[in-house]
């Protein structure tokens, strides 16, 4: 059955709200894109205004500044913060290993650069995206490409199993264009049995920026429903 529209939005305003209970005053933050981060940055700033809450965000996407300026979240960089506290970002699928498929938005590189820099990183999303298997259902992992390269990624992508496309845009005709400049490669790779050894031949292959295949990386992942959230931690 189709989930209506509502109870989306509730679940995933509900993953949000718990991730933005670990936002602490003096936090420098990375703030992830998508329209389940849309309700992290909404009570963020809701919190700047009613607790006076000093926090800062890096944005990973033109989205996410958009959403800082809408909610008076200060903006600020890695250059000036190389280290952040917290990420919280949402997620296309995630598995029992909190392992992710992401950039379904087209902003996987900036995520994982963000990611990367961050002393935890929260996922938040509705019950939907959680999956057995990466890969399963038809999800594509996306992949950011130099535009030079997107031909010989395509065919390597092919020898590895997968079936790729690059992304067409649906405002404009031909490809999407990511912040970075890039094209989007979506592959298919169907049900992924290790996505670790995926994403570490993928990083082989020259042209590719980065991946969506997040490894590793996820702390906690808020799963939202209608009616709650569940806690998932990754084990040590
Ligand atoms: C963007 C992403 C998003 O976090 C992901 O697509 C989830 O988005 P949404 O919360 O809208 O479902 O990875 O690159």
């Amino acid at each position: 059955m189709k989930p209506k529209g509502e109870e989306l939005e509730k679940a995933k305003r509900n993953a949000a709200l718990e991730a933005v209970k670990h936002v602490e005053n003096g936090f420098v933050i990375g703030l992830g894109s998508g329209s389940t981060v849309a309700y992290a940055a909404e009570e963020i700033g809701r919190r700047i205004k009613s607790e006076s809450l000093n926090v800062k965000a890096v944005p990973t996407s033109y989205q996410a500044l958009m959403l800082a300026v809408k909610n008076s979240i200060p903006v600020t960089t890695l250059d000036e913060n190389p280290t952040l506290d917290l990420t919280i970002d949402g997620a296309d699928q995630i598995d029992k290993n909190l392992d992710l498929i992401k950039g379904m938005g087209g902003a996987l590189t900036r995520e994982k650069v963000v990611a990367a820099a961050s002393k935890k990183l929260i996922i938040i999303a509705d019950w939907r995206k959680k999956t057995l298997k990466l890969g399963e259902n038809g999800q594509p992992v996306p992949i950011e490409v130099l535009p030079f390269a997107a031909a010989l990624v395509i065919r390597r992508i092919s020898t590895l199993g997968g079936k790729a496309r690059v992304r067409e845009g649906s405002g404009k005709v031909g490809p999407v264009i990511t912040d970075n400049g890039n094209f989007i490669i979506d592959a298919d790779f169907g049900p992924i049995e290790n996505p670790a050894e995926l994403e570490r031949k993928l990083k082989a292959v020259p042209g590719i920026v980065e991946t969506g295949l997040f490894i590793g990386m996820t702390d906690i992942a808020y799963i939202g429903s209608p009616s709650g959230v569940e806690k998932l931690e990754r084990k040590k």
